[in-house]
């Protein structure tokens, strides 16, 4: 008898950093200690005023849906802060919220592709990715990146894997970068952003940036942002963002994307019928992010991650981890253990077995995020306490420094 699951659910691939995670969890049932630094999600809780916000607007009863494309105070407020921490002014028409990137990854996927077409993406890149695409009938073309191309996308890329048919209809339509990214925390700078956008049009297609990392970039002591986002330099591309990272609240499920204009009638259809409304709690509750009080406490998390990677990183690189790219912004580092030729595993997912078995140290295999060296890289999320942190690096130092 054939299966009763469709085709395109077979096809898609398990979040497995999630399983990653259940097993730690199981680890820990059975009494072990265990340190989490596969999870991809700030550990801080909310912050106390976005909480007290979201408990006043159910004490309030605003319990029924919202608008589909959002509250239109919430969509206001995000376009006050590109106004204010980037200097662009946008519609808040062009805004709409989604329930986390999540939402606007699927709205944007079903948004552009067609049975049969692709969009360009990175290998190492974030794993649900080529499920959204899969989803909508489409390719994901992942294009193999290292540190020769700062693990990023660039125009020659871009037009190397760009398809089309024989007589010259487009295949590909859409190429999908985050800045910073996932795994590798690399980002693209104003000069890679505006060219990776000219080689994008030149082809026809559109390009979707992907910053929910942004906020949550590492700045030389004093100064500000240290990305571009691709607002600054159009209109015409697709900006995903979330409340998950530099916000702090990732199950409140709630994220936002900016939208070309021409879009927005598709987009909001798509929402209508995909998900009706986002949480009306949640979205009371996040109009408190942009509070200056708010503000400073997420500003002193974001410097809190820094000062983890600060940590973590020399101290992996002096016990023979190579770290081909440092992140200038996200909670990961993406790193290299090709230097203990096989001593731990014959691979990262056998590393990755041995240190969360063995060791209790949990983290990520690069298999997780692509194919494109992936079995001698793995992932440190620094998403646990500097105590943790030091506590991790001690017990390693005794595994790797013998
Ligand atoms: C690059 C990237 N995009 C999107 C997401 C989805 O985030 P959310 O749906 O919680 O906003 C994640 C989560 O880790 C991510 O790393």
């Amino acid at each position: 008898m054939s299966s009763p699951i469709s085709q395109r659910v077979s096809d898609i691939q398990p979040f497995r950093v999630v399983e990653m995670l259940a097993r730690a969890k199981a680890l820990e049932a059975q009494g072990r200690d265990i340190v989490h630094m596969q999870a991809g999600e700030p550990d801080f809780t909310t912050a106390p005023a976005i909480i007290e916000a979201g408990m006043a607007a159910l004490a309030r009863g605003e319990t029924q849906y919202s608008d589909a494309n959002g509250l239109w105070s919430l969509r206001q407020a995000i376009a006050d802060y590109y106004r204010s921490d980037y200097g662009v002014d946008i519609d808040p028409k062009r805004v709409m919220i989604t329930p986390g990137a999540s939402g606007a990854l699927l709205l944007i996927t079903a948004l552009l592709v067609d049975q049969g077409q692709s969009v360009l993406m990175t290998d190492p890149g974030y794993p649900c990715n080529p499920n959204f695409i899969r989803l909508m009938e489409g390719e994901s073309q992942l294009v193999p990146v290292g540190p020769e191309h700062d693990f990023q996308l660039t125009a020659d890329l871009v037009r190397q894997y760009w398809r089309r048919t024989e007589d010259g209809q487009p295949l590909t339509v859409a190429a999908l970068v985050a800045s910073p990214a996932n795994p590798t925390g690399a980002a693209l700078s104003q000069e890679a952003l505006a060219s990776l956008l000219a080689a994008v049009d030149q082809q026809g297609g559109q390009l979707v940036v992907d910053e929910i990392y942004h906020g949550l970039d590492f700045r030389p002591a004093g100064t500000e942002r240290a990305v571009t986002s691709i607002v600054e330099l159009t209109d015409q591309a697709f900006v995903i963002n979330s409340f998950s990272k530099y916000f702090g609240m990732t199950g409140w499920r709630l994220g936002w994307l900016v939208a070309p204009e021409w879009a927005l009638p598709g987009l909001e259809k798509l929402a209508q019928n995909l998900f009706i409304s986002m949480s009306t709690m949640a979205q009371h509750a996040a109009l408190q992010c942009f509070t200056p009080a708010t503000r400073q406490l997420l500003d002193a998390r974001r410097d809190e991650f820094q000062r983890r990677c600060d940590l973590l990183l020399p101290a992996l690189e002096a016990m023979g981890f190579i770290i081909p790219h440092y992140p200038e912004g996200g909670l990961y580092i993406y790193a290299d253990i090709s230097g203990f030729n096989g001593r731990f595993g014959a691979d990262s997912q056998a590393f990755c077995h041995c240190l969360l078995e063995e060791h209790g140290i949990a983290l990520t295999p690069g298999a997780d995020f692509g194919d494109y060296r992936s079995e001698t890289m793995v992932r440190f999320a620094f998403t646990t306490s500097i105590e943790r942190i030091t506590f991790a690096i001690e017990k390693m130092q005794r595994i790797f420094m013998v």
